[in-house]
């Protein structure tokens, strides 16, 4: 900051070497090693390499087109950014102790390969342009292969729809048994959800779309850089409108994390079910073992491991979304360094929604739903609604009908009989109640709701018909 003084001296070895940085021109002094500790984020931003390289080499151009390169030295800069993703992707350590930042390393590596010109690398740009753009390209990329793993799963999930579309479940509120539902519809309610899944990280990755090079430090570049042919270099779809938006602000990154934390409930809600429906009270389903474990006292155990850790998980998205928010939330409006912080909540949501997302799928194409066990539990008092339904269709208000209904479900409680298998007399309300009580099941129940999104076999045959074309398959 301006007026500031010089840093306060280090004794003893705490000290670093004070030739090693890029910024180093004006310091007398190294910075100490304690503060090498806290400032150095290469050990997580290095995942940026990639995107850094890119990035450098998309800025190249821009230089270039500024008067800034000439052509042979945009080639020669060009093919030393090359060599090092090359020689990165092919996994060589090139990294020093010394490095503070994956931009720093890589500007150091090329300069150290390329000599002087690789010094003009960074002319009317600044870490904080540079790192927004970084991450930018991150979220857009792997918004985009999130997307992907979310479709695998609803192919996995649609799969299971079709095989389960005629078996009936109990269908829960309250996890109390509430209404008949088709397993199909059970399972398509989360291939819905996963739609709007897609699109919260589809709006992301439009969020991240604008392009954050040429804004510099915070003021803009200078130089008459090329920004709208540096932008479609990297296939960004837009230049940021202001410098000071470009590099203070992370939205976008809190809009991703919010997609994947939102995402993460959703794959924990069905986990909890999966994990209630696997156990000796429901058995309803069994998970294939390879998507279980063991208990190491235990020898009966068969635990559902696979759905507890992903249920375990949406936490910690959630997390990193709270963690980023967090440090954004009092932040002054421009870059400060308090943003390096942003990562590495970004790194760890993409790695847990990808395994929890690729686990999901496979543990679900290896569900077996126990279909005899489930009909077995099914109770009538799910057709008590259909009954009082039969009531309005014979000129009883709806009100009534539900009185009427709720107390022949109380005689049948007192008498532990289901309400179908009370004595007549009890039925004396129900007009042709004999004859309705014998059509009166679980699948007629479900037939009854045949309107679009309902149960109803005729609704999830045109789910099923309209997932398959989003799917293509
Ligand atoms: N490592 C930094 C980050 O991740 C790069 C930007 C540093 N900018 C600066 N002016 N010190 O945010």
């Amino acid at each position: 900051m301006a007026g500031q003084g010089k840093t306060s001296k280090v004794k003893g070895n705490g000290k670093a070497k004070p030739a090693g940085k890029l910024w180093q021109g004006r310091f007398q002094e190294g910075m100490a090693s304690s503060m090498e500790s806290l400032s150095i984020s290469l050990s997580f931003d290095r995942k940026l390499f990639r995107e850094d390289i890119e990035g450098s080499m998309a800025h190249a151009h821009g230089l270039k087109a500024a008067g800034v390169l000439t052509a042979a030295e945009l080639g020669k800069m060009l093919a030393g950014l090359k060599k090092v993703l090359a020689d990165l992707e092919a996994g060589m350590d090139l990294f020093q102790p010394g490095d503070e930042d994956i931009h720093m390393a890589v500007e150091r590596i090329l300069s150290e390969r390329i000599g002087a010109l690789g010094k003009k690398l960074h002319t009317g740009r600044s870490r904080n342009d540079q790192v927004a753009t970084d991450l930018k390209l991150y979220v857009r990329r792997q918004a985009e292969s999130l997307e992907a793993a979310v479709t695998a799963l609803q192919t996995a999930i649609y799969r299971k729809a079709v095989q389960y579309r005629t078996a009936l479940m109990p269908g829960y509120t309250h996890v109390q048994q509430a209404q008949p539902v088709y397993i199909g519809h059970y399972l398509l309610s989360f291939f819905w959800a996963l739609e709007r899944d897609k699109a919260r990280l589809r709006n992301a990755s439009a969020s991240a779309g604008q392009m954050p090079l040429g804004s510099g430090a915070l003021a803009g570049s200078a130089f008459p850089y090329k920004r709208e042919l540096v932008a479609a270099r990297l296939g960004f779809p837009e230049l940021s409108p202001n410098s000071i938006d470009a590099t203070a602000h992370r939205d976008w990154a809190l809009e991703f994390l919010g997609a994947g934390a939102i995402l993460g409930a959703l794959l924990s809600n069905y986990a909890e079910d999966f994990v209630l429906w696997s156990t000796q009270e429901f058995a309803y389903i069994e998970l294939g073992e390879a998507y279980t474990s063991g208990s190491s006292m235990m020898p009966q155990k068969k635990n559902p491991d696979s759905m507890e850790l992903i249920r375990g998980k949406s936490g910690r998205l959630l997390g990193n979304f709270t963690r980023l928010f967090t440090v954004m939330k009092g932040l002054p409006h421009a870059y400060d360094r308090d943003l390096q912080e942003d990562k590495e909540p970004v790194f760890d949501t993409v790695e847990t929604l990808q395994v929890c997302l690729t686990v999901m799928a496979e543990a679900i194409g290896s569900l077996k739903f126990r279909t005899e066990e489930i009909e077995r539990k099914m109770h009538p008092g799910m057709l008590a609604t259909d009954l009082a339904d039969y009531l309005v269709d014979k000129g009883v208000p709806f009100r009534d009908a539900h009185h009427i209904v709720g107390r022949m479900i109380g005689k049948a409680e007192e008498r532990k009989v289901s309400f179908l298998d009370l004595p007549e007399a009890d039925w004396s309300e129900i007009p042709e109640g004999k004859a309705f009580r014998k059509k009166l099941t679980f699948a007629y129940s479900a037939e009854r709701r045949n309107i679009q999104g309902g149960t109803g076999s005729g609704s999830v045959k045109a789910q099923l018909a309209q997932a398959k074309r989003i799917l293509g398959v």
